[in-house]
């Protein structure tokens, strides 16, 4: 069984102030916090065990996947004890485990650091900030399917209005199906005339356990951090990465206009 990891060492500076002194994670769109769609779509994949990187004032995201006794016992029957359904059953389902990435290099250092949670085996990698309402089943869910297939890497991928290529990492390769792409070439953040497409990687990743030794090998790239992306460009070189079309939507909670696309989404229905 896979095991999902979950970097939330960054900042979030564009919530500021509302991320201040909390995780953007811990956001909510209505009532459920960003990190917790997460979750759900992990184990919706069969992931059971969830590993966290985490860093300095992160700690409202241990407590959330743990039981909070008072406030459990001040609710127990009563009718608001029925809000605490859908975190219960997390808890009860899967395993939880932490790690702290000390400086934030960017988030192939996140997952590198996550290594030591990880061990030697393919495992998923999901950003909470990119909350994804998959059809009709969870984006990770879909993901699993496509690595036991091709039983390599797997990026999902949409494509994005060409002025946006700059937001995400980019890629090309050679069209195995409506859904499939053998990547060839993978770029960080390019400018619009330097994309070699419009098809950008969104927050979720099954990797093979190969890429941690191609981080440690990586130097820090754009902004000095080690970008995941140039590592997955050497696997790609290999052929082993495939992008994957999802069926779905996503909202990219990272920016305020994608985080009220996804309240209101909700909200309505
Ligand atoms: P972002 O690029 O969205 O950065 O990181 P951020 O710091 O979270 O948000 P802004 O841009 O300042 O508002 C993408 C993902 O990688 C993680 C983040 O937590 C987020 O899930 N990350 C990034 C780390 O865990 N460590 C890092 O050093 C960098």
């Amino acid at each position: 069984m896979m095991k999902c990891l979950f970097p939330v060492a960054g900042y979030g500076t564009r919530f500021l102030p509302a991320t201040k002194a909390q995780p953007k994670e811990m956001l909510p769109i209505l009532t459920k916090p960003l990190i917790q769609y997460g979750v759900e779509e992990a184990l919706e994949a069969g992931m059971k065990n969830i590993a966290f990187v985490t860093g300095r004032g992160k700690r409202a995201i241990e407590d959330h996947f743990d039981i909070t006794y008072e406030l459990e016992d001040q609710i127990s029957g009563t009718s608001k004890e029925g809000q605490l359904d859908s975190i219960r059953g997390l808890i009860d389902q899967c395993t939880f485990s932490y790690t702290r990435q000390n400086h934030m290099r960017g988030l192939g250092d996140a997952i590198l650091t996550g290594e030591t949670l990880i061990g030697n085996q393919t495992f998923g990698v999901i950003l909470a900030d990119d909350l994804c309402v998959g059809k009709p089943d969870g984006v990770m869910a879909q993901m699993v399917r496509v690595y036991e297939k091709y039983r390599c890497s797997v990026v999902a991928v949409e494509e994005v209005p060409h002025d946006e290529v700059d937001r995400y990492g980019i890629v090309s390769g050679a069209e195995m199906d409506a859904r499939h792409v053998r990547v060839e070439r993978m770029v960080e953040k390019p400018a619009p005339q330097d994309a070699p497409s419009d098809l950008a990687v969104i927050g979720r990743y099954i990797l093979t356990p190969d890429i941690f030794d191609i981080l440690r090998d990586t130097a820090p790239g754009r902004n000095g951090e080690v970008q995941l992306t140039d590592a997955l460009q050497t696997q790609a070189k290999n052929g082993k990465v495939v992008a994957y079309r999802f069926t779905g939507q996503r909202f990219d909670c990272g920016s305020v206009e994608g985080f009220v696309a996804a309240t209101n989404y909700f909200f309505n229905r």
